[in-house]
């Protein structure tokens, strides 16, 4: 090392150490965040859950929480968001963060708002949400990043470790009011990395412990959803006038949720309902998607109006992205440039976020005033 570099690097090194590591300097402290690349999400103009979520319990509609990875997602979930004057939750999991990269993320969000603000939306209700992390590393790092929630996924653990990974997050994200979300009982499926084969419903006698002793915002919880596009196999299924209809969810496992915690924000995962349209344009465009079946829309209608207060919904983002792909290559098989097939694609998902906000979650028109 060079004599100048040297004397640089000891002078500076004290002062930053100082900064990171005095205990009484707060942690929302513009130095502090400047010397650890941190910052906090209502610098990017996003907003936690905590009100929406009040409002959509008292109001009987559900706040949509959708996944994205892609710029194209985003737009079409913002637009969505703006031209339906709803709250919005754009969300996040661990492999979406590894695919878009976690600055671009930061920046992403940010620009969500700018957009929205652009589309004339004066003020934009934009939750940027960490979706199933599954370490208390990986959720510090999002908060440090300026997410504004996080959900703590230590469902598949036993009861104990849960409840103390799930207290642990809580005490760090509380710290920058950012919210966090729990989960309880655990879905059929695969939660993100982690695999479960059978699903275990939630539990109503653990609930009023659980929330209580972490601590958390809201709560998910296992009545019946499950993650993907294959929620129920056929033969679990009833044949309604040629459509398969699956089993209902267990609204009397919600029902008692209620009871435990009245008023307590409840959140449902595996929400996707499998659209049969195109699931059929997937395959009439040499796609091979066989038996995929959702969960049927009239019972995401139902859960909205109770105490369920954040609806999760990523397959059918899937589903609409890739028929219309799908699609417009098959028809314009000439064509090579990106644009001309992640437009319709766009528009297909930004229909398709509009009918869950209208006509499933009711959560049109909701905006703070
Ligand atoms: O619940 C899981 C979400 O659909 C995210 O899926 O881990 O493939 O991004 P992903
Ligand atoms: P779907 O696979 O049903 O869209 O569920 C998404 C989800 O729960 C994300 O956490
Ligand atoms: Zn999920």
């Amino acid at each position: 090392m060079r004599g100048e570099e040297q004397t640089f690097r000891l002078s500076v090194f004290p002062v930053s150490y100082i900064f990171r590591n005095f205990a009484g300097v707060k942690k929302d402290n513009f130095y502090f965040k400047l010397l650890n690349n941190m910052v906090n999400y209502k610098d990017l103009g996003l907003v936690n859950t905590r009100e929406m979520f009040k409002r959509a319990v008292a109001g009987g509609y559900a706040i949509p929480a959708f996944n994205f990875n892609t710029m194209e997602q985003m737009q079409a979930i913002v637009q969505a968001a703006v031209e339906t004057k709803s709250p919005v939750i754009m969300q996040v999991s661990k492999g979406a963060r590894n695919y878009a990269n976690a600055t671009i993320l930061r920046y992403m969000a940010e620009g969500a708002v700018a957009y929205a603000k652009e589309l004339g939306c004066e003020h934009p209700e934009i939750v940027l949400h960490l979706d199933h992390g599954d370490t208390f590393e990986l959720c510090k790092d999002c908060i440090d990043m300026g997410f504004s929630s996080v959900m703590i996924d230590g469902s598949h653990l036993p009861y104990e470790e849960n409840v103390a990974l799930a207290k642990k997050v809580v005490e760090y994200a509380h710290q920058f009011d950012v919210t966090v979300e729990a989960e309880l009982g655990v879905l059929a499926g695969v939660e993100d990395e982690v695999s479960a084969a059978e699903s275990h419903y939630t539990k109503p006698e653990e609930v009023i412990d659980f929330a209580t002793r972490t601590g958390c915002d809201s709560l998910a919880i296992s009545i019946g959803t499950s993650h993907g596009a294959h929620k129920f196999t056929p033969e679990q299924c009833t044949l309604v006038n040629g459509v398969l209809v699956p089993p209902p969810l267990a609204f009397d496992i919600l029902a008692e949720i209620e009871k435990k915690l009245p008023g307590f924000p409840i959140v449902l995962h595996g929400s996707s309902s499998v659209p049969m349209d195109e699931v059929n344009t997937i395959n009439k465009f040499g796609g091979k998607l066989e038996a995929a079946i959702g969960i049927p829309e009239e019972q995401l209608r139902k859960a909205s109006k109770s105490a369920v207060c954040k609806i999760n919904i990523d397959s059918d983002s899937r589903l609409a992205m890739t028929a219309a792909i799908r699609q417009h290559l098959a028809e314009h098989p000439g064509d090579f440039d990106p644009r001309q097939y992640l437009k319709p694609a766009r528009e297909n998902m930004k229909k398709m976020y509009i009918h869950k906000i209208v006509n499933v979650l009711g959560s049109d028109g909701k905006l703070a005033e």
